[in-house]
C-alpha cells in the first residue's frame, strides 16, 4: 500500500501509493512549537490527531466542504487524495488569542464581533509570516478565485465546527486550515484538524485543551489531547 515517502513535516509523513491520485498520511507523536525551536514527543498524539481528523472530515464533507480525506487505515494512517498544497495557511478566529492578541494588544479571551480570517505564507524558513490575499495572488501562490473559494470554505468550516464543539462543552477559539488543489483543479480542505491546529477551551472552566499546553509548559498535554478525542466523538 505505502510506497516511497513524498514529504516529511513536523507532525506527519506523506507516502505515495500505487494510485498516483492518492497518498497515505502517517501521523507522528512529534511536536514542535515556535517554528521548530521547541521539540518533544507527545505520547498518543499521532493516534489521537488521526482519529480526530478522521472523525471531523466526513462531517465537514456533509456540511458542504470538500476534503482530501478518503478513509482511516490504521491507528496512525489515513488514505487521502493527493493534492498540491496551496502555500497559504488560513486562520479563522472566533476569540482573540495567540499571535492576534500579541500583535494587536488585545487580551486573550476577548470575543470578536465577527469571525476573522487571516492568511500566512506557509514557510518554515520565514516563520509563516502574515500576508494578505493580494500578496498571495501577486506571488502566484493562488488565484483570486481560489482565494474567494478558500475563504468561503474556511467560514463554512467555522460555521459547522463552532456549534459542534459548543454542544460538547468546548469553545472553539481559533484554528488553522490548509487547502490543496486536486489534479482536476478542485480546491479541497487538506491536512488536519486537531489540538495541534486549533485552540480549544473548556466551556465551563476555560481550561486549555490544545497544543498551548505544550507551547506554554502548562503540563497535562497528553491528558488534554485524550480529553479532546473523547469530546469530539461524544454523541449529543
Ligand atoms: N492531501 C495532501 N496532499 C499532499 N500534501 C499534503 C496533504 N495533506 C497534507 N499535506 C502536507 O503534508 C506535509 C506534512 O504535514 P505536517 O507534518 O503537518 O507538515 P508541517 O511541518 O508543514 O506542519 C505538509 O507539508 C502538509 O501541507
Ligand atoms: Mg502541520
Amino acid at each position: 500500500m505505502k510506497l516511497e515517502q513524498r514529504y516529511e513535516g513536523k507532525a506527519k509523513r506523506v507516502y505515495a501509493t500505487e494510485n498516483p491520485r492518492e497518498y497515505v498520511v502517517e501521523y507522528k507523536d512529534d511536536a514542535t512549537a515556535f517554528n521548530g525551536v521547541k521539540r518533544a514527543q507527545i505520547r498518543g498524539k499521532g493516534e489521537i490527531n488521526n482519529a480526530i481528523t478522521a472523525h471531523l472530515f466526513p462531517l465537514l464533507e456533509g456540511a458542504g466542504v470538500p476534503t482530501h480525506f478518503i478513509e482511516r487505515l490504521s491507528e496512525r494512517e489515513q488514505r487521502v487524495r493527493a493534492v498540491e498544497i496551496i502555500p497559504v495557511e488560513v486562520i479563522v478566529r472566533n476569540v482573540a488569542a495567540g499571535s492576534f492578541s500579541k500583535r494587536l494588544g488585545v487580551e486573550e479571551g476577548t470575543e470578536l464581533r465577527r469571525p476573522v480570517v487571516e492568511y500566512c505564507y506557509k514557510s518554515d524558513a520565514l516563520g509563516d509570516p502574515l500576508i494578505n490575499t493580494d500578496t498571495a495572488v501577486a506571488l502566484g501562490w493562488a488565484s483570486e478565485e481560489d482565494l474567494t473559494r478558500i475563504r468561503e470554505l474556511a467560514l463554512r468550516v467555522r460555521d459547522f465546527l463552532t456549534p459542534y464543539f459548543a454542544a460538547r462543552g468546548i469553545r472553539l477559539i481559533d484554528f488553522k486550515l490548509e487547502f490543496g488543489k486536486t489534479q482536476g483543479g478542485r480546491v479541497v480542505l487538506a491536512d488536519e484538524i486537531s489540538p495541534d491546529t486549533c485552540r480549544f477551551w473548556d466551556a465551563e472552566t476555560n481550561e486549555k485543551l490544545d497544543k498551548d499546553r505544550f507551547r506554554r509548559d502548562l503540563g497535562g498535554v497528553e491528558d488534554a489531547y485524550a480529553e479532546m478525542l473523547r469530546r469530539v466523538t461524544q454523541p449529543t
